[in-house]
């Protein structure tokens, strides 16, 4: 296992690529099964994460192969209708072939995802949803089992809006047969670009006031495109660029998709600037305490809620952080506080009492967004921290300590000794 080490209280100066985004390309390669051919998938990024869903695609029969930053997806030897726990357990944006193989070959079976590191994670919406498009779902043994002659049209309305359940109806819907009607849909730019795929790929889908409008069609084809840049990767070296202070360029970055962290972030103090595709942050002499709730899209996402947190560490004054999508999301915080954050949590806020500065200490990463905030944590914390399993951050975070040390930070990847 690796580890990070940082030396804390580096500027950074410089510039930063933003790459492609993991939850836009991972919706993507399940939409890939929809078609008979070979999906080509450009600026892919190098990650855990990606490499798992392929060995996902690969377990049914479909092969993928590519080369740099590029991925090809060919779904015509689809033979196995079962994505099982060992791979599930490991990512569960697995779940995204749930409503691909269901819509495309009438029978599935995936394994339930369970868990994550914060706390149990539903999958109710998938399947009430799927059901409504004419579904017959059991579960049994820990695994969904999912089966329709052919998904017909049908009415939803999701009571909570879910990312993951969202794109997996939009999938099963643009095969069925008849329209359907979506309704409190997710809106993440990670949505946007699924619906603009599935519709090069020939499907009939209208955005309308409280939701989505899909009308099935009997065939999809597969298609060229290029993913999104990760709005949460650009949020992150924001979140960095503050609280090292200095001057950080972020290239590459989804201005429309970020709009609303920049003018969170910018309340920090912090001068950002916006030009094209570059974000370009000055850190704050002194940061600025500041109140925040986590929502869905436009708003600020849960995904940047530990980074923001690491950032409000140092401020002046009290911050309150909530997040309203995830109630226990804060595995970092007992990390921050070993770095010296003074952090009260009730029920889903957390109240941030800023600190002068955090003190470098081992801590540990405990799933991908709570390890970037110790990261961003580490780069202003006197002396030195030690990060252990940044297998978390390798699974969305592409070569994240290079990237930081070409803008001048001190961080090194290490190999963990073992204590046995
Ligand atoms: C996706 C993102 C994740 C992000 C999250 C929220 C990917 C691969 N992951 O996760 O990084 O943090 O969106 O923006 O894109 N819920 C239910 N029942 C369900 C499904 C969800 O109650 O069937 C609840 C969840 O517990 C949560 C909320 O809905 O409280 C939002 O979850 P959802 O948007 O589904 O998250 P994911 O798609 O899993």
């Amino acid at each position: 296992m690796d580890k990070f080490t940082i030396k804390g209280g580096k500027k950074l100066s410089g510039t930063i690529h933003v790459s492609g985004s993991k939850n836009g390309a991972l919706p993507v390669m399940a939409a890939a099964l929809l078609a008979d051919g070979v999906t080509t998938l450009k600026n892919i990024p190098y990650l855990r994460d990606i490499q798992t869903f392929s060995n996902v695609l690969r377990v049914l029969g479909a092969s993928v192969d590519g080369g740099p930053r590029i991925l090809r997806i060919d779904a015509r030897k689809c033979n196995h209708f079962e994505a099982p726990y060992d791979l599930v357990k490991t990512m569960r944006a697995s779940f995204y072939v749930l409503g691909p193989l269901l819509a495309r070959y009438g029978k599935v079976r995936v394994s339930l995802p369970g868990g994550c590191a914060w706390g149990p994670r539903p999958v109710d919406l998938h399947l009430k949803g799927l059901e409504a498009l004419g579904a017959d779902i059991k579960v049994t043994h820990g695994y969904v089992e999912a089966s329709a002659k052919r998904l017909s049209g049908g009415t939803f309305e999701f009571e909570k809006v879910s990312v993951g359940a969202t794109a997996n109806l939009l999938m099963a819907a643009s095969l069925a047969k008849g329209t359907s009607r979506l309704i409190n849909t997710a809106r993440e730019p990670e949505i946007t670009f699924l619906i603009d795929t599935l519709r090069k790929m020939g499907a009939s889908i209208k955005l309308v006031k409280d939701g989505i409008e899909v009308k099935g069609v009997s065939k999809l084809k597969p298609v060229t495109t290029t993913v999104i840049p990760d709005r949460i990767e650009a949020g992150t070296y924001i979140a960095a660029g503050i609280i090292a202070g200095g001057k950080l360029t972020i290239e590459n970055a989804p201005i429309d998709d970020i709009s609303s962290a920049i003018a969170v972030f910018g309340k920090t103090g912090a001068k950002i600037t916006v030009q094209k595709n570059k974000v370009i942050v000055e850190a704050p002499k002194v940061i600025k305490a500041l109140d925040i709730s986590t929502a869905p899209f436009p708003g600020f996402a849960t995904d940047l809620q530990a980074q923001i947190m690491a950032v409000l560490s140092v401020a002046k004054g009290t911050s309150v952080v909530t997040d309203t999508i995830y109630h226990d999301r804060f595995s970092h915080v007992a990390e921050l506080r070993r770095l010296g954050a003074d952090i009260r949590l009730e029920g889903n806020a957390a109240t941030i009492t800023g600190v002068k500065n955090l003190s470098g200490a081992q801590v540990m990463a405990t799933d991908l967004r709570a390890s970037a905030a110790l990261v961003v944590a580490g780069l202003r914390a006197k002396g030195e921290t030690a990060i252990s399993r940044v297998y978390h951050i390798d699974r969305g975070y592409e070569k994240i300590e290079e990237k930081l040390k070409s803008v001048g930070a001190d961080i090194k990847r290490e190999r963990e000794e073992m204590v046995v």
